[in-house]
């Protein structure tokens, strides 16, 4: 469906056309003076000069042609050159009418879909999700609803970290532990026990206890080295020990996700680049890109305008073992090989930002994507405490992101008990519905690659710019529509006419440009963008709504309308809310 400021836009290019000026500058954009229009065209003041002709003398026979518009009630020529435009509500009624039967809300669909990995989440194995991993879950969820939404193929990566230190620091650890076990008795020719030597919460004590002894053990840690090496390079027992660490821990990750409300099409990890890492290096050799400097293999990426150093590539390590831009770089490869994408988006926290500069330079150079596969990091902010500084425990740890969900769960468990219409169970399914619009929300609106501040306070908040906000326009409309519907009647979008007053107007005008700004949002991987739009339009509706007897109207007609007017408000905003991550109650 084509955008309503496209269609103003023919309309006034057919006017310049009549009066004999050039059609291009016929454009119309949204006016910057609401006080005194709703649209505006500039399109006189640029003509002036190509046509020596005072700008207001231009504007005036503009619109003359304008008289009768469909489009237009008022077209207004103001000194020195203005058209000042108002849409015509029959105009806008029958533009929304058809946005309420079109597929998508008239969202327009690629005629080519592009193929596009989203890499986001990227938890490590073993290790509990933090807060830190929320944002990178929450916007990439986002991000790829909305891309799916625009039509494309969308592919969700979770890329876990399963393949670094942190693997041989775990086995190290277990070892000097529990030494008798078979996977570390080189002669042991038996099955593997099927049972994992840990539990989960075990294996979480074990990690942060074998990183902190790395930090002052060399012996340790050379140890650790040494069996992340021969983990990398398929040693049976370490392998049978990793598959346990994964299967523990990505059955706790995917249950973590779930109540976020992610999920993802791929379960890869680092650690399934391995197999294309020998042919990649080879080739690296071979095409003269790869040498070695002080015993590691690296691949030099600066380039002379370079503001800032960028370092080479590190593609191994003296020892052999891969490293994190080893493993990118073969993710890419694998991509390539399987996908053929035309994008790659990354939704990684930005201080990881060199780390990309420098795959994406050597993925460039070295060949591991195609030449017009599009590279991009989409690097978020850090989400920080009312201190200003990133988010901790009280005790000033590293927060569990459960911990978090919980937290703020609870406030808005507190929150909704106070209704009486709902009872325990209710409330306490409502408390989560809401309370993750009230994370999500809170942390979508600001613009991804800003810092943010975690105000849990102000998230679960009911009025402002928040999650609950928002829903509670929901859960509002759909209690007008049911009283409706106990009327005895039925909501049909056949109803949808005229729009009669100012604050429908309103209302509905910002319904028409869903289209328009979700492409926009989509083009420009932008959730803040969707969150700004349903929180105008959550206002708008709000404004109608105390201006306006919906239901006790006598006007048959006329309620017929408005209440179709607010079944496609609840419509977008439901639509919203889903690309966005989460979803309305019955009730709160
Ligand atoms: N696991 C990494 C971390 O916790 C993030 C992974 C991001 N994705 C990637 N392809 N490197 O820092």
């Amino acid at each position: 469906m084509k955008k309503i400021l496209d269609l103003l836009s023919e309309e006034m290019q057919q006017a310049f056309e009549a009066a004999g000026y050039d059609k291009a500058l016929g454009k119309v954009g949204i006016s910057n003076r609401p006080d005194l229009c709703e649209f505006q065209c500039n399109g006189a003041m640029a003509g002036a000069k190509q046509y020596k002709k005072a700008p207001i003398m231009i504007a005036n026979e503009v619109a003359e042609k304008l008289a009768g518009s469909k489009a237009f009630s008022e077209v207004t020529a103001v000194a020195p050159g203005f058209l000042n435009l108002k849409m015509s509500e029959s105009f806008l009624g029958a533009y929304v009418k058809e946005m309420s039967g079109a597929e998508k809300f008239g969202m327009e669909q690629p005629e080519n879909p592009k193929t596009i990995v989203i890499d986001y989440g990227g938890p490590n194995v073993a290790k509990p999700l933090h807060v830190g991993h929320l944002r990178s879950a929450v916007i990439g969820e986002a991000v790829k609803r909305m891309q799916r939404f625009a039509g494309n193929k969308v592919i969700g990566d979770v890329h876990l970290g399963d393949w670094g230190l942190q693997m041989g620091l775990i086995i190290t650890e277990l070892q000097e532990r529990k030494p008798e076990l078979p996977y570390f008795d080189d002669s042991f020719t038996g099955e593997y026990p099927k049972e994992a030597p840990f539990t989960l919460s075990e294996l979480e004590e074990i990690y942060p206890t074998a990183s902190g002894k790395s930090k002052v053990d060399e012996d340790f840690k050379a140890k650790a080295l040494q069996a992340t090496a021969d983990l990398q390079s398929g040693k049976p027992g370490y392998r049978a020990i990793w598959l346990h660490i994964m299967d523990l821990s990505i059955a706790d990750l995917k249950k973590n996700y779930e109540k976020l409300n992610v999920d993802f099409d791929l379960w890869y990890g680092e650690s399934d680049s391995q197999k294309y890492i020998p042919e990649m290096v080879e080739k690296m050799k071979k095409d003269g890109f790869a040498y070695v400097s002080n015993g590691a293999l690296v691949v030099d990426v600066a380039r002379e305008d370079d503001k800032k150093e960028v370092p080479p590539c590190m593609i191994l390590k003296s020892d052999g073992a891969a490293m994190y831009d080893t493993t990118d770089l073969a993710t890419l490869l694998q991509r390539k090989i399987d996908f053929h994408p035309d994008s790659v988006v990354y939704v990684v926290d930005k201080r990881q930002e060199l780390h990309f500069e420098q795959v994406f330079r050597c993925a460039r150079k070295t060949g591991q994507v195609e030449e017009n596969t599009d590279l991009k990091f989409l690097g978020f902010g850090t989400m920080n405490g009312k201190d200003g500084k990133p988010f901790k425990t009280r005790e000033g740890g590293v927060m569990r992101l459960s911990s978090l969900i919980q937290q703020i769960v609870d406030q808005m468990h507190e929150k909704i008990s106070t209704n009486e219409a709902l009872d325990a169970e209710e409330a306490a399914k409502t408390a989560e519905v809401v309370a993750l619009a009230a994370l999500k929300y809170g942390d979508l609106s600001n613009q991804a690659s800003k810092d943010y501040i975690f105000d849990i306070d102000k998230f679960i908040s009911f009025e402002g710019d928040t999650g609950p906000y928002i829903l509670y326009t929901i859960v509002r409309i759909k209690s007008i529509l049911n009283k409706y519907r106990d009327q005895g009647k039925e909501v049909s979008m056949d109803a949808l006419g005229a729009v009669q007053n100012a604050s429908e107007k309103a209302l509905a005008m910002q319904l028409a440009q869903f289209n328009a700004v979700m492409e926009n949002a989509c083009e420009e991987l932008a959730p803040h963008k969707v969150c700004a739009y349903i929180y105008d339009l959550a206002n708008a509706f709000n404004h109608f709504y105390h201006e306006t007897k919906i239901l006790s109207e006598e006007d048959e007609t006329k309620k017929a309308g408005w209440i179709a007017l607010l079944n496609l408000t609840k419509d977008v905003l439901e639509c919203c809310i889903d690309l966005l991550g989460f979803s309305a109650p019955e009730r709160m």
